[in-house]
């Protein structure tokens, strides 16, 4: 057993949790040497917060409809999740756009997974723009959140092949597979204190500077 405390995960969500899932699986099973201590959401409806409750995590929602202002969101979205105390705050399918102001507080600490080989397709659609775009191989990116929309640096990637008679589903599906395996390394090398990142320096993985992202498998 070690003696580091159990770092505390306050996980993100819009929608169905399924990257939620494999981080709830892999801390019950030892993979990693963490706890979610909550799990919110934007949206009242969203499947993950089933899947929290199941798992008997405290799950919230703050319903970014009820605000008139971004900024009012995020105030008390903050106020939520510093109620836990989190060590890592974990994006997992979190469809909000965030103010600088909110991307300054968790600096360092806050994770967002993204399905595409970033730079790549940035923003929505990525499974049909790769398709469109008739590319061969497709994927998903876990980086850290900077100010930069799907721009901070990428710590771990893992690829996909398109395949013939890809639709946007079947593209989906496979890459969701991956993300399902990419998110829970990289939060424990965040939890095994291998992986941090240096406002000054950029992302340092067992103190070497990553200049460029870690494929999948790594
Ligand atoms: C995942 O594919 C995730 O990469 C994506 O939303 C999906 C959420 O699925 N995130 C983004 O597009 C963020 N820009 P899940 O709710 O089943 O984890």
């Amino acid at each position: 057993m070690s003696e580091r405390p159990k770092l505390r995960l306050v996980v993100l969500i819009s929608g169905s949790g399924s990257n939620l899932q494999a981080i709830i699986d892999a801390c019950r099973e030892g993979r990693i040497d963490a706890e979610v201590a909550a799990v919110i959401s934007n949206r009242p409806d969203a499947f993950g917060l089933e899947r929290a409750r199941r798992a008997g995590i405290p799950a919230e929602v703050v319903d970014h409809t009820a605000f008139a202002e971004r900024e009012g969101f995020e105030r008390e979205l903050m106020a939520h999740i510093d109620r836990y105390a989190p060590d890592l705050v974990v994006l997992a399918g979190f469809m909000r756009i965030l103010t600088e102001e909110f991307v300054a507080h968790y600096k360092g600490r806050m994770l967002n997974i993204h399905p595409s080989l970033l730079p790549r397709f940035q923003g929505l659609h990525t499974h049909r723009r790769a398709l469109e775009a008739g590319h061969t191989h497709h994927g998903a990116s876990v980086h850290f959140v900077t100010e930069e929309l799907d721009g901070g640096p990428v710590v771990l990637q893992a690829e996909v092949p398109v395949l013939p008679g890809d639709d946007e589903q079947t593209l989906a599906a496979r890459v969701l597979e991956q993300e399902h395996r990419i998110y829970p390394t990289v939060i424990q090398w965040f939890a095994e204190g291998r992986l941090r990142f240096d406002p000054e320096k950029g992302v340092l993985l067992d103190g070497d500077l990553l200049t460029e992202s870690v494929r999948w498998p790594a």
